[in-house]
């Protein structure tokens, strides 16, 4: 049985069997609306979420599964003290796969240390966030046509950004790739992910702090919400919360076809006059989000297409 923990559970091999199946889906959904019949995700939700709980539900719904789940820890027996171990070995009698969001590093992989159907990490704390980033691969893939080749800047929160850590695990795997890190020094990707990922595959990156230096040179801009719910004191927050806002004069200054690209949800960082320029993709990434989470579903519980 296969889990997807961190983006490098899943070979380039099979990220790329996804992403294609990912688009035959969007190319012909109906053929894909029954492949799960009888079949039931329990979406298990610690913390918040609008896009990857809502994306996981629609994505089994449309390939004619159910649903069964919780939306946060009070409203489950965690508030009670149940133990992640204890609660999934009860779920994998309830449901045939599950996806687990949860603020603490690591308990998904506990999860699935414990489960006998297959879990997926929606998201642990500020460690890694797979499901975001085979959508933000797919986004890319369709968008730019390509997943090589690319100088990718990463601007914001680079420090607690979960869905950054993990979408540069997967694109170092990728040809010519650079990075450009767009962050204060307080919020600078961690040291780990430096040395070990970017340094190791001897990835080209450099950092800054002036998003508008490097405009110019991006394919693609990635921009990231300071992760308010990770901080440790709130003087902080406040004032680190503002310190990049993408908006129309410093899209002036991007390539005409580069992307601008966030995980959602938007707090101050893209100006809502953004959303209307034709490089502004963002919605489109969290639509692109439930046709992948539809080719996960089938690749892990190992249905095929009519
Ligand atoms: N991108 C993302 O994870 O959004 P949610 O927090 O709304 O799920």
């Amino acid at each position: 049985m296969k889990h997807l923990i961190s983006p490098l559970d899943l070979s380039v091999t099979e990220l790329e069997e996804i992403l294609t199946l990912a688009e035959e889906i969007i190319n012909e959904p109906k053929k894909y609306s029954n492949v799960c019949n009888g079949k039931k995700i329990a979406t298990l939700f610690y913390e918040p979420s609008t896009r990857t709980r809502l994306s996981f539900e629609a994505a089994m719904l449309n390939l004619g599964g159910s649903v069964l789940g919780f939306s946060s820890a009070d409203s489950s027996s965690a508030a009670k003290g149940e133990s992640v171990a204890d609660t999934i070995r009860v779920i994998s009698s309830y449901a045939d796969i599950c996806a687990m969001r949860h603020p603490k590093e690591g308990a998904p992989l506990v999860a699935a240390n414990y489960s006998s159907i297959p879990v997926i990490n929606a998201g642990d704390g500020g460690h890694n966030h797979p499901t975001q980033t085979l959508t933000d691969l797919l986004t890319i893939k369709n968008l730019k046509g390509r997943l090589n080749n690319l100088t990718v800047g990463f601007c914001g929160d680079l420090k607690f950004g979960r869905t950054v850590h993990s979408l540069i695990n997967a694109l170092v795997r990728y040809d010519n790739i650079n990075f450009v890190l767009i962050s204060p020094n307080e919020l600078k990707i961690p040291d780990y992910l430096r040395k070990e990922v970017i340094e190791e595959n001897n990835v080209p990156y450099k950092e800054v702090k002036v998003l508008e230096q490097v405009m110019p040179e991006l394919d693609i801009l990635y921009m990231t919400r300071v992760q308010k719910e990770r901080f440790f004191n709130e003087e902080d927050y406040i004032r680190l919360k503002d310190s990049f806002i993408l908006d129309a004069k410093k899209m002036e200054l991007a390539k005409e076809d580069m992307l601008v690209m966030h995980p959602l949800p938007r707090v101050n960082e893209i100006a809502t006059e953004v959303d209307s320029d034709h490089r502004a993709v963002y919605f489109k990434q969290a639509e692109y989000g439930v046709y992948v989470r539809m080719a996960l579903i089938m690749k892990l519980l190992e249905v095929t297409g009519c």
